[in-house]
């Protein structure tokens, strides 16, 4: 084996270094291992795997009624409905306002009620410290970030606020039009995260929201170095900004011998406070310099959060973070920030997505379409087609872009809607993913040399990813394209499971591939692997209730004249809270095999744990690509009795697409812990498609022409 060097320098101005070693040997068993140490991540409930729409500036709540409706009039499954800043009177956290977005409530509840949706709240850390919230803070004695020491407090600014004047609590500025503060999530008593929960706790009665988006969290504050840059225009400007220690001893903090390359960002003469605070401050009940913890802020606000949005809605919730930290994926999920509606920006979009699954953050996607400036038709279709796949699906814009929810094109809608269709009908697969990364560790969306590491070609390849160790997908990431250049890797076996040669074998190594603006992206299924799926809807909600089906591609030829194919299903409510124990929740599991020869087809579902009181849908469809004999459906036996098949199923020896279908197939209900299913073939004379039972007509000739040969013998 090739061997590499590789060596990393460190400039160190304080603090320690641990390194940890995990020995893999393959890239997942190293994210598995790295799990081990810092948390295998959170489960998102089911309906954050849905698609979900936002943007920055929708004006009042009926500009957003209308998009649902629209969203919904279009045929575009849609599960989660944002609302940015624009709820909140004047930016105050745990407060909506009462004449544009006076109808929040009723809003939260007819989502709820008639549409099977759920809707995802923007709450920010900034809290302004003039208001009903702040008292409560006080009043609990929850912690702020604060200044170390009364003579650096600045005293003009304090005074104007008599809820904090006698305190030394570091006072910045978002949104909000007056001061903020900035919570102590550290804080070394639980008073500050209590007081957090409460505050959600408080509001939830007020609006019944289900999921929060916890952003500016690094925490970002406008009034250091950049004046004057918000865009809140009601805006208290004398509201003074907040001044770090430039000179003297303590100018250490911001001005260390070593700046990170970030403060630069905006000038060479910027430094560490830059659009943040003061390194200076302290925090965990003023333990903590900023200096060296401020990284864990995000992370700090997610684990606060995580039990905040369950405490409130009693249901599992989840979070989304923009400020991440090793082992904010046990508490939240992420998305990639403010991103510009660039080709380039959808390319970076897809590694950043393989990126935080191996960072331990599976729960992951970007702005769809872009969020700065505006997008176009054909990027934003793209992103559309390839965000499909990404765990966290999120349309989201800035506020003064053209609108760019998919309805606004008819192309884009039509894509949308089918990406969504096909992301839905996966579903069971995609939350099994995550069922087991919650439980095992692992990634969920893999880069390819994840799965292939021996294949040095797959090295070189940042723009394809995977679902898991099955399903590979191909993304159009440049413009004025109807192909796609793709690879894929030849040690296993591809089938098709979008439009082109949809169920046939796509050919291994580099190919183009078809990808024309109505088509989904290419997609394909690995040889070997049985994939839950179910049929689509509207919204999750209404999903989960139709019935499961099941894809098999078939790894033909493995010995013996045999084919195979393996695969699990990972199955609980999607929305109660599990213990901290994944393994001890309440959850069924089930192995899936499959195993053909020319005589027969053998499909065994083991059930390897139940859920009490949680019914499934019956299994009534099973597909299978690479079956190379033509089954007799009469034969067709369920645990050795025989079961009706025969009016619906049917089989393709062109294709060698079999599918079986019949109500009520597999009852998975029924007290039973192993369904076998057989279905015996017919002497392996190869012809054309058979429906409605044409097995048996099948075998008639067979046997006839068996007579026939027998009497020419004699
Ligand atoms: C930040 C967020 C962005 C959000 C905006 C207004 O820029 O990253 O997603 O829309 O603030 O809340």
């Amino acid at each position: 084996m090739e061997k590499h060097m590789v060596a990393i320098t460190y400039r160190t101005i304080g603090g320690q270094i641990e390194v940890f070693f995990f020995p893999g040997p393959t890239p997942e068993e190293v994210v598995k291992q790295y799990q081990q140490l810092i948390g295998t991540p959170i489960l998102p409930p089911y309906w954050a795997l849905g698609f979900q729409l936002c943007r920055y500036g929708y004006r009042n709540v009926s500009e957003i009624r209308d998009v649902v409706e629209r969203m919904k009039s279009a045929g575009i499954p849609q599960d989660v409905q944002f609302s940015d800043i624009d709820y909140l009177n004047q930016y105050e956290d745990f407060s909506y306002n009462n004449d544009s977005f006076a109808d929040l409530p009723q809003f939260a509840k007819d989502l709820h009620n008639n549409y099977s949706m759920h809707l995802t709240l923007i709450f920010d850390p900034a809290i302004e410290v003039d208001y009903a919230p702040m008292n409560r803070a006080i009043n609990a004695d929850a912690k702020f970030i604060q200044w170390p020491r009364a003579d650096l407090v600045p005293t003009d600014t304090q005074n104007r606020y008599p809820l904090i004047k006698n305190t030394s609590i570091m006072l910045g500025k978002v949104w909000p039009v007056r001061n903020v503060a900035f919570p102590d999530f550290l804080d070394t008593e639980p008073k500050t995260n209590n007081w957090w929960i409460n505050e959600f706790m408080l509001f939830h009665n007020q609006v019944e929201f289900d999921g929060a988006w916890i952003d500016m969290n690094e925490p970002s504050n406008f009034g250091t170095k950049f004046r004057n840059s918000t865009t809140s225009t009601e805006k208290d400007d004398n509201a003074p900004d907040l001044e770090c220690p430039k000179v003297g001893n303590d100018s250490k903090w911001d001005l260390p011998p070593y700046e990170t390359q970030a403060s630069f960002f905006y000038g060479n003469d910027g430094h560490l406070e830059g659009k943040t605070l003061c390194m200076i401050g302290k925090w965990g009940r003023n333990k903590y310099y900023l200096y060296d913890s401020k990284s864990l802020y995000g992370w700090a606000e997610s684990f606060a959060t995580h039990k905040a949005i369950r405490n409130a809605t009693g249901k599992r919730g989840i979070s989304i973070s923009r400020s991440t930290f090793p082992s904010s994926g046990k508490y939240a999920g992420h998305w990639l920030g403010d991103n510009t509606a660039r080709w380039e920006d959808l390319r970076s979009s897809v590694i950043g997505a393989q990126e935080f699954n191996i960072f331990g953050i599976p729960y992951v996607g970007s702005d769809i379409c872009g969020f700065g400036q505006n997008t176009t038709e054909e990027l934003c279709l793209r992103w559309q087609q390839m965000g499909a796949f990404h765990s966290f699906s999120r349309n989201h814009n800035d506020k003064n872009m053209a609108p760019q929810d998919p309805t606004r094109w008819t192309t884009v809608a039509a894509a949308a809607r089918k990406a969504n269709l096909f992301r839905y009908r996966h579903l069971p697969y995609l939350y099994s993913l995550h069922f087991k990364a919650s439980l095992f560790g692992g990634t969920v969306v893999r880069p390819l040399f994840f799965e292939f590491p021996a294949d040095d070609f797959v090295h070189q390849i940042s723009y394809q990813f995977l679902w898991g160790s099955s399903m590979l997908i191909i993304p159009v990431l440049e413009s004025n394209k109807t192909t796609v250049d793709g690879y894929l890797p030849s040690t296993a076996t591809w089938y098709s499971l979008y439009d082109a040669g949809y169920g046939q074998k796509a050919p291994n190594g580099n190919s183009t591939f078809s990808a024309p603006w109505d088509s989904l992206i290419p997609v394909f299924l690995r040889a070997g692997s049985i994939l839950p799926r179910q049929t689509p809807a509207q919204t999750t909600v209404l999903a989960r209730k139709n019935r499961f089906e099941i894809v098999i591609g078939l790894l033909n030829d493995v010995g013996n004249g045999h084919s195979i194919a393996n695969g699990e299903l990972y199955w609980d409510d999607g929305d109660s809270i599990p213990p901290a124990d994944l393994s001890t929740h309440n959850f069924h599991s089930f192995i899936f095999s499959f195993d053909a020869t020319s005589q027969n087809a053998t499909f065994i579902i083991t059930k390897t744990k139940t859920a009490t009181n949680l019914p499934l849908p019956a299994l009534e469809n099973i597909e299978i690509f690479g079956y190379q004999w033509t089954p007799d459906f009469s034969t067709a036996t369920l645990n050795g009795n025989s079961t009706d098949i025969t009016t619906l199923s049917t089989y393709n020896s062109t294709s060698q697409i079999l599918n079986i279908t019949a109500s009520g197939l597999i009852n998975l209900n029924n007290g039973g812990s192993t369904w076998t299913f057989v279905l015996a073939n017919n002497l392996p004379i190869q012809t054309t498609t058979h429906t409605n039972g044409g097995g048996s007509a099948e075998k008639t000739f067979t046997i006839l022409l068996g007579f026939f040969i027998l009497f020419f013998v004699i």
